[in-house]
């Protein structure tokens, strides 16, 4: 099967919340404006995929389920299989497991998709997670720059079939004009410049985000602690659209 068609926009709004209430109110409201939803680890390991069909129902948007997988390979693709039933839009795994581990996902999915009659879909890989600077990676044994890492397993990934990767918004125009078009590029660390940074360090505007070639962008905060969901993510979707 081939990969799921093209979004009304390039906002996933991240649903952080281990709640299957608030992610499902969350879900509803933001049904007609972003383009998709991001679930991870906090919602999964509480809800499970029978809250994820939940919230997938409430907003009938296309989901990012955040789960960045990092096993051995033939773990890893089993993983895979076991989500794909759940039709993500996109799934992710860390490139940090090598050649053999994003190989097996991706062949996973491709057959996984197949055999349940599902669009398949994007396999991303985490490059290196931007909670990590220089000094993090020294203490893993990575003596490279955060930057020169992120590069490296970028280009792993893509070797490795894998459809994109979750990077800075910083990143993305070396990687967009490293790795061609056709790779795709999901940032967090995004913010209007209207919403409170928060914890995150360097952002970069959503317009400005998708400017150096993010094809994705991924907003929690500014949308989900507005007093009007809404109302603040239809904002950022006009702002990206100006
Ligand atoms: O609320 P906020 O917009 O900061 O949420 C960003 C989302 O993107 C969160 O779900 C966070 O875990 C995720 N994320 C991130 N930075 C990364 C990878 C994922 O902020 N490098």
């Amino acid at each position: 099967m081939a990969t799921a068609p093209k979004l009304r926009n390039p906002v996933f709004c991240a649903l952080d919340t281990p709640d299957l209430g608030q992610a499902t109110s969350w879900a509803a409201k933001l049904a007609d404006t972003v383009g998709g939803v991001k679930l991870g680890l906090e919602f999964f390991n509480a809800q499970g995929p029978r809250g994820v069909s939940e919230v997938m129902r409430a907003s009938g948007l296309p989901l990012f389920l955040d789960l960045k997988f990092h096993d051995i390979p033939n773990t890893v693709a089993g993983a895979v299989r076991s989500v794909v039933p759940l039709k993500p839009f996109m799934i992710n795994v860390h490139a940090n497991g090598g050649r053999a581990m994003m190989e097996a996902a991706a062949k996973a999915a491709h057959e996984a998709a197949q055999t349940n009659l599902v669009n398949r879909p994007l396999v991303i890989g985490v490059t290196v997670l931007t909670s990590m600077d220089d000094s993090d990676l020294r203490e893993v044994g990575v003596t490279e720059s955060s930057f020169d890492q992120v590069r490296r397993l970028a280009e792993l990934a893509k070797i490795s079939g894998l459809d994109g990767v979750v990077c800075s918004p910083h990143e993305a125009q070396v990687l967009r004009r490293d790795l061609g078009p056709n790779f795709k590029l999901i940032t967090p660390g995004v913010r209007p410049a209207w919403a409170a940074a928060n914890d995150q360090k360097r952002v970069m505007t959503p317009h400005e985000a998708v400017a150096a070639g993010a094809d994705y962008v991924v907003i929690g905060r500014p949308i989900t602690a507005a007093p009007d969901e809404a109302a603040a993510a239809k904002r950022i979707v006009m702002e990206l659209a100006a």
